[in-house]
């Protein structure tokens, strides 16, 4: 029989993988977006139209869309990706932050609690969670892992920390099928242009078609930051797989390497054999209030249980996402 899965924030990054791999093992996908005066289907555009796919409007924040959603498709699995996912945007809209990505987790937990038990459930939850905080290996490296203490930084990992800990109380108090991947940073031709990785291959891919010159110049803020990047191709796979495990868990998702920001913008630019200092100028404006500096996963339990391994490295991460970046911007 059919299974049907729910996704929220279907046409942000994660959604739209998503759903290509779920409508490719045959589920019958429910994708949810935010209304907005001017809807944004671009990353669908490979599913929109197929017969297994219904897209409604859904907004997290408000419970009686949420429970109305559980009530009307009582889905097999429900992922949950819709979020304020934008790290200095939440400290400058917190309490938006914490409605959408904290109380709106709750909205779910409770309709599924109430109307429809069996669905399983996957919480977006995040790597920004460690914040400053990391474990230190027998060679002396710095490593998170799901037993690394959580330290949030910013209004967003406050608000994915706080629905974290509800997975696991409903987990474990009501025996809902509840899970969270805490997934490190993953990037792809399809993210959002205000991520560093997607500003700078998006800059590339103007200037490598004459759409700007050097004199306008790539700002940004703080190049020293280390981040462990996979293709977010990847990652969906692994949310996939942690709703078909016997007993529901929580995982970190990750690559196991760490780069600073100036090593992809390095390697970046040395794609199209510039070299990026000639273009980048630092704006304070780009620093936050707070920084997250070092961020490197441990993945061995994903390895172990799920049978997850990342496929696609960094460098043909970057590479991706600079030579879509300069197709995208021929056509224009
Ligand atoms: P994304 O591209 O920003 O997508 C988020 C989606 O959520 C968008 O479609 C957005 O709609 C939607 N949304 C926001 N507020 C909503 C609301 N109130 N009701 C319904 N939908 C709403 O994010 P992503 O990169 O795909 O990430 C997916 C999830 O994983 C997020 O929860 C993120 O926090 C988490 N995560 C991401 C990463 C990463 O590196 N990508 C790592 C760890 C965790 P609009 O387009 O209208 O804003
Ligand atoms: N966005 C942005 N813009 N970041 C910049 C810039 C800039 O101009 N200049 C430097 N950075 C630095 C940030 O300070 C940060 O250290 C790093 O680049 C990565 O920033 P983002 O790409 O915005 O991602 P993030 O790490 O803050 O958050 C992403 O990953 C989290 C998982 O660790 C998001 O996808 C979150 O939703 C996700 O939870």
């Amino acid at each position: 029989m059919t299974k049907t899965a729910v996704i929220t924030g279907v046409n942000g990054q994660d959604g739209s993988y998503l759903a290509e791999l779920l409508l490719n093992r045959g589920y019958g996908v429910v994708g949810l977006y935010r209304r907005s005066s001017s809807n944004n289907f671009d990353r669908l555009k490979n599913v929109m139209g197929h017969s297994r796919l219904i897209l409604n409007e859904f907004d997290l924040t408000d419970p009686s869309d949420v429970t109305d959603t559980i009530i009307k498709y009582r889905p097999d699995e429900f992922y949950n990706l819709a979020a304020q996912s934008h790290v200095a945007t939440s400290f400058k809209q917190p309490t938006t932050t914490f409605e959408i990505d904290s109380i709106g987790v709750i909205n779910i937990l409770e309709a599924i609690r109430k109307f429809s038990g069996t669905t399983r459930f996957y919480q977006a939850s995040t790597s920004e969670m460690f914040g400053r905080n990391y474990s230190i290996n027998h060679n002396g490296e710095k490593y998170q892992d799901e037993q690394t203490s959580l330290m949030p930084q910013s209004p967003y990992a406050v608000a994915k920390l706080a629905s974290h800990r509800m997975v696991q109380i409903y987990r474990d108090a009501y025996k809902l099928y509840a899970t969270s991947g805490i997934l490190f940073n993953h990037e792809g031709p399809r993210r959002g242009v205000n991520f560093v990785t997607r500003k700078i291959t998006s800059y590339i891919g103007q200037l490598v078609n004459n759409l700007i010159t050097k004199d306008t110049k790539l700002k940004l803020g703080n190049l020293n930051a280390s981040r462990d990047w996979g293709h977010a191709q990847d990652y969906v796979y692994a949310m996939y797989l942690m709703l078909q495990q016997d007993v529901a868990d929580d995982f970190v998702i990750s690559s196991g390497k760490a780069y600073t920001v100036r090593d992809f913008v390095d390697k970046a630019f040395k794609l199209v054999d510039l070299d990026y200092n000639d273009y980048v100028v630092i704006d304070p404006e780009f620093y936050r209030p707070a920084e997250v500096d070092y961020l490197k996963g441990d993945c061995s339990k994903a390895k172990k249980v799920l049978g997850w391994e990342p496929k696609i490295s960094f460098d043909q991460l970057v590479q991706d996402m600079v030579s879509s970046d300069i197709e995208l911007y021929k056509i224009r």
